[in-house]
């Protein structure tokens, strides 16, 4: 079955964390009640509940969806063949890992059978943690899956992705993210032939937008440039496999039914796409710069405040007119864990070695900075105002220490010598010249 052709253009309703409401059939929403004796139109009525029922409201998740068939008419799930990449999670190691680009697939792999595991953080039934993957397509879904398991951020780094959404659709590019609640079935259209990039699987709270602070009401990523889908229907009989994620593992059965039949919905658990271009990045206007903090998009909290189980920070193009100051990131041994990746351009701390669609993993107390090619440049460097173009580096930063997978151990694309590009840092330190 053909899942949802024909859309040229996906509409959208902009906000964050806003009650949405959206009807695909005039009238379709109940009117002043959330479970009617007969929904409109001969509709089903659904919760898709997101959250625990009783967390504070301004932490609930859920919708309310008005479908042709209910979730619940669906056969024994069996577990599937073909597992994800990357097996299981190899030994944690302290040491600075990098890789290059995932190589597009030779095989038919859709976006499913195109994620590979590159490191995580927590078992399967943890109820925190992220589990992070980069993912390499060439074939369009036929099959519509959802993920038990988490939260998914998808950040694309080649090739524009059609996210056939059960509340919608979404279309994605690089520079954009989009976010898919835990659960939601989904499927995912490759609209350049190949499609390249990275997932982090969110097992703890929803991602939400950081508190601002002093910043004030306005900054970073602000509320309206999000944008969620409108309601979009298939009425269609006919084979079509439903995949879930449980547990770390695929699950599959037929359904007799396309599942993306919502005709209307309303509530804010709700999948969501952004535009990194549109982030407002702020800094330093004197001297140092900022903690990387600043460059918040989402977070997903702890129960300790301030402490992220995964905060999505990004590194955009920006003017650096900083005074008498180093200022590429300094270096630096955190307690967080940094994943990072690159989806265009240079990263300002590296001269080389990390290019788009690779990554890094630097772990909890592990020492980094900029290489030292970028450490003399920086330190010889004229500080006259400066703008780093056409980049955009990324980071998903974790609490807890991420394991590296099997794979990410064992596969070509681990970079052996990457602590070579610290090596040359030489001593210049010379107790009788003070101003060096
Ligand atoms: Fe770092």
């Amino acid at each position: 079955m053909d899942l949802l052709p024909g859309i040229a253009t996906p509409r959208y309703q902009s906000g964050f964390g806003n009650e949405f409401c959206s009807e695909a059939l005039p009238g379709a929403l109940p009117a002043g009640r959330n479970s009617p004796q007969k929904a409109p139109y001969g509709l089903y009525a659904e919760q898709f509940s997101g959250t625990a029922f009783t967390v504070p409201r301004s932490e609930a998740r859920r919708t309310w969806l008005y479908r042709i068939r209910p979730s619940a008419l669906h056969p024994r799930f069996e577990p599937l063949a073909r597992q994800l990449q990357g097996g299981p999670l190899g030994e944690p190691t302290p040491n600075r890992l990098r890789w290059d680009p995932l190589p597009l697939p030779v095989h038919a792999t859709d976006f499913i059978d195109g994620w590979v595991a590159m490191a995580a953080n927590a078992d399967a039934h943890a109820p925190a943690g992220v589990s992070l993957y980069h993912y390499a397509a060439n074939r369009d879904m036929t099959r519509v899956f959802y993920d038990a398991d988490g939260e998914l951020l998808v950040v694309p780094q080649q090739g524009r992705l059609r996210l056939l959404t059960e509340l919608g659709v979404l279309d994605i590019e690089p520079l954009e993210i989009a976010v898919i609640p835990r659960g939601l079935k989904f499927s995912v259209l490759l609209l350049e032939g190949e499609a390249r990039g990275y997932l982090a699987e969110n097992h703890g709270a929803p991602l939400r937008l950081p508190d601002l602070g002093p910043i004030g009401s306005n900054g970073l990523a602000n509320p309206r440039d999000f944008l969620a889908p409108v309601a979009h229907y298939q009425d269609a009989a006919g084979a079509v496999a439903l995949v879930q994620k449980f547990m770390g593992r695929l699950w599959g059965c037929t359904l007799d039914h396309s599942p993306l039949d919502v005709v209307a919905w309303h509530g804010n658990n709700v999948p969501y796409k952004y535009d990194l271009r549109l982030f407002n990045t702020l800094g330093t206007v004197s001297f140092d710069h900022p903690d990387p903090s600043i460059f918040t998009v989402l977070t997903s909290p702890t129960s300790v405040h301030g402490m992220a189980n995964m905060d999505f920070v990004i590194f955009p193009p920006r003017w650096m007119v900083a005074e008498n100051t180093f200022r590429p990131p300094w270096f630096h041994r955190n307690l967080m864990n940094e994943y990072m990746g690159l989806i265009q351009g240079a990263y300002d701390a590296k001269a080389e070695g990390f290019v788009p669609g690779g990554a890094s993993l630097h772990s909890c107390m592990s020492a980094h900075g900029p290489d030292a090619e970028t450490c003399a440049r920086a330190t010889a460097a004229e500080l006259a105002p400066t703008r780093i173009e056409q980049t955009m580096a990324f980071m998903f930063e974790t609490s807890q220490v991420l394991r590296p997978s099997y794979h990410a151990l064992e596969c070509a694309q681990l970079q052996p010598r990457y602590d070579d590009c610290w090596a040359s840092l030489p001593s210049t330190f010379n107790p009788n010249r003070r101003d060096a």
